[in-house]
């Protein structure tokens, strides 16, 4: 009976483990990410690079500010990838990126 047991919650944590790296995004790979698809425009301070609202005229917003974080995941990946306004497609980017560089952005949260 023990045995049983003790394979269940072996099944169960490897079951729980699955699920989260699955489900969630990594948030160090996200930095990557961003480093490589965002921060041209968003800035290292993720902030806007002021050059190119400049030459768009749009106003970057923080995203480690309130008015990004209350957006929900999936407005999030819309506006991330774009288009959007001003903002052309973003290519190259994977939907497993694409969950990694929101769960960066989330991370960012003052
Ligand atoms: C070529 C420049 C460019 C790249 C690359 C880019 N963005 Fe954007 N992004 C913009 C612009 C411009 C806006 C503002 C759109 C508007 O207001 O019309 C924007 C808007 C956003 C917004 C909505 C908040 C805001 O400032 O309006 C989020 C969130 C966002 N981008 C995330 C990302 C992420 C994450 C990546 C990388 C996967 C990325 N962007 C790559 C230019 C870019």
């Amino acid at each position: 009976m023990i045995r049983y047991k003790s394979l269940f919650v072996l099944i169960a944590t490897a079951f729980l483990c699955m699920t989260v790296a699955f489900a969630a995004g990594d948030a160090a790979k996200g930095k990557d990410v961003y480093q490589k698809s965002c921060q041209k425009c968003h800035g290292a301070d993720h902030k806007g690079n002021p050059a190119i609202a400049k030459s768009l005229k749009v106003e970057f917003k923080d995203l480690a500010g309130k008015e990004v974080q209350a957006m929900k995941d999936e407005e999030l990946k819309k506006l991330s990838l774009g288009p959007t306004g001003k903002k052309k497609p973003v290519k190259g980017v994977t939907p497993a990126q694409l969950d990694d560089v929101i769960s960066y952005v989330r991370s960012l949260k003052k």
